[in-house]
């Protein structure tokens, strides 16, 4: 491999990904995960609202995202914080109306941002018309062929018709009067769809074209590893989880309710329903809003192939790259997954979404606090006062250097609410406050997800830091939240906020999301150390997770995670746990 002359042989390089020609968005935007009930509350009830986004929306312009995804704002009763969809095409009046989201999506297009909302086509609401009618109709009814509905087994099929259990614990299986069962992965509220029949399937599609036509850039596809179980419903032995998993003979032992083919065919209709509104492209504007609405995949598969068959050319756009936001926090898990995750979608011509924090896990901040952090990679399912805390500092240096390293990588990139002003998880919160489903179900062997669900704080004082008025939360503040608001960070040297919006800025002007990759050699192996090959030249990406201070090559640190070590005159060297930015000397 020549190298180029002026390095030094330290930098040798060895290219794995190559950037792909196409100017398409959403290939490298970076998204914000807008959680509405905890972003910012206009009418001061205590949980956030569409009106409240449309007035703080401003700030993610200045942030430099590229688009905002709302988790669901639909008409629900909210058993699951409104993954529990009761109408899909009208707003709940906790959230506002159906006015407010178009002078949402309105406001968000005139910023020059783009918006995604979340579409929920595993489960219904059991408030959703079409249950309530199933619920009315008799067994064997056009109205139960839309769900799950099945005869129980043993005496009086007294028992549910297989041995699966819902994700948020207990069984799968609730029962009706009448005697009959329906499936229901998640909570009993949230009765599973039957995607093999054809009115689901119309129903969707329409249900697609009602926000494309108000003019919504793309979809976030909740559970889209779960809409097609495997004919029959066959009894499944192991423990279950929302992660499909790998291994030997994964194909007999594929779990029979999460990734099975008949998803892929589903996709493929709503790309097709998709692309028909990118004929609206302007050819003079290709990247203006609007030019090509995409769909998002939420599907918790393992390994990044079997993701990355959800990315293939006529399905979806993006899928998160889980794999990444579960990697333990040592230098070979990174480049493994880093590697292994380019690898496959390059294979099937998709970018990687590159994502470390959403509202379904533990803050980042938090996760890789943890002991164990460098170990197991964990994902534990909420933090509670009787849980080994976690080192709050720790975990914040690495949160930052873990963002610093994803928004370098090539590809899209999801940041949650909150993560730019380096949250934690709230790891005490009282158990009478709790509102995830996940605790009860679990006869409160799980948490649940509320300690990431947090209101965000806008300022360092006053009622509800800034989040509303009133002072009203739906879910309590932990006190530290007061010192990270928006406004006590804002303009502030070395905050975490001021960090995400330089790499922002950066990233879009030396264009990383866009670049070529390759590995920086001669940093051993502790330190995640990669060549970007820019279409502004080539820039260095360097994490330090071993237990020493590395130098850095020679060349313009453009930003860095945390304070170098200040290390012999002239020669700063990168700290443990940071990561650094060095456009490289030609
Ligand atoms: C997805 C959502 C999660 C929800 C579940 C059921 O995983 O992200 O919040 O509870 O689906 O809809």
């Amino acid at each position: 491999m020549p190298r180029p002359s002026g390095l030094s042989p330290r930098l040798a390089h060895q290219p794995f990904h190559r950037a792909v020609a196409s100017t398409a968005w959403w290939r490298h935007a970076v998204i914000y995960q807008v959680y509405p009930r905890s972003w910012s509350d206009a009418d001061g009830d205590g949980h956030g609202d569409l009106p409240g986004i449309i007035a703080r929306m401003p700030y993610l312009a200045d942030l430099g995202v590229d688009a905002l995804w709302l988790s669901p704002f639909y008409v629900s009763p909210q058993h699951d914080a409104g993954y529990d969809v009761a109408d899909y095409r009208d707003v709940d009046p906790l959230f506002g109306t159906l006015a407010d989201a178009d002078a949402l999506i309105a406001r968000a297009h005139e910023l020059g941002l783009r918006v995604l909302i979340d579409l929920v086509p595993n489960h219904t609401s059991s408030e959703h018309a079409w249950f309530r009618e199933a619920v009315g109709a008799p067994p064997g009814s056009e109205a139960r062929a839309r769900y799950l509905f099945r005869d129980g087994r043993g005496p009086g099929g007294a028992r549910p018709p297989n041995n699966w259990r819902s994700v948020f614990g207990g069984e799968a299986w609730s029962r009706l009067d009448d005697g009959q069962w329906y499936l229901h992965l998640f909570d009993a509220t949230q009765p599973d769809l039957d995607w093999t029949n054809p009115q689901v399937r119309a129903e969707f599609e329409d249900i697609l074209r009602f926000w494309l036509d108000r003019g919504v850039d793309g979809f976030r596809v909740d559970v889209a590893h779960g809409l097609v179980k495997a004919p029959g419903l066959p009894d499944w032995g192991a423990e279950q989880e929302m992660l499909s998993p790998a291994g030997e003979g994964v194909e007999t032992t594929h779990p029979p309710m999460w990734d099975q083919e008949g998803v892929h065919d589903i996709y493929r209709s709503w790309r097709r329903v998709t692309s028909n509104y990118d004929l609206d492209t302007t050819p003079d504007t290709p990247d203006a809003p609007g030019a090509e609405r995409i769909l998002v995949a939420e599907a918790w598969v393992d390994p990044v192939e079997r993701a990355a068959r959800y990315v293939r050319p006529d399905e979806m756009h993006q899928a998160f790259n889980f794999a990444y936001l579960t990697a333990a926090w040592t230098a070979s898990a990174l480049r493994a997954v880093i590697v292994e995750s380019l690898r496959a979608n390059d294979a099937v011509g998709a970018p990687t979404t590159w994502v470390l924090s959403n509202h379904d896990v533990v803050r980042h901040a938090t996760r890789l606090g943890l002991p164990g952090a460098g170990e197991g990679g964990r994902n534990p399912h909420g933090v509670g006062a009787g849980d080994p805390q976690p080192d709050t500092a720790l975990g914040l240096i690495r949160a930052r250097a873990a963002t610093a390293l994803m928004l370098a990588l090539p590809g899209a990139a999801y940041l949650y609410q909150g993560e730019e002003l380096g949250l934690p998880e709230h790891t005490t919160l009282p158990d009478d406050k709790r509102q995830d489903p996940t605790y009860v179900r679990s006869a409160h062997a799980e948490l649940g997800r509320d300690g990431c669900r947090i209101p965000i704080p806008w300022e360092p004082t006053g009622p509800a830091l800034g989040f509303n008025q009133t002072g009203r939360l739906w879910l309590p503040q932990p006190a530290s939240y007061a010192a990270l608001a928006v406004d006590a960070q804002r303009g502030v040297e070395g905050s975490t906020l001021e960090l995400y919006r330089r790499l922002l800025r950066l990233r879009r002007d030396v264009a990383l999301g866009r670049a070529s990759l390759a590995w920086l050699e001669g940093y051993g192996p502790d330190v995640v150390a990669l060549r970007s090959e820019s279409a502004r030249g080539p820039v260095a990406i360097l994490t330090n997770l071993g237990a020493q201070p590395v130098g850095l090559p020679e060349g313009e640190l453009l930003a860095a995670s945390g304070p170098l070590d200040a290390g012999p005159p002239g020669t700063p060297r990168l700290p443990v746990d940071t990561t650094a930015w060095v456009a490289l000397s030609m």
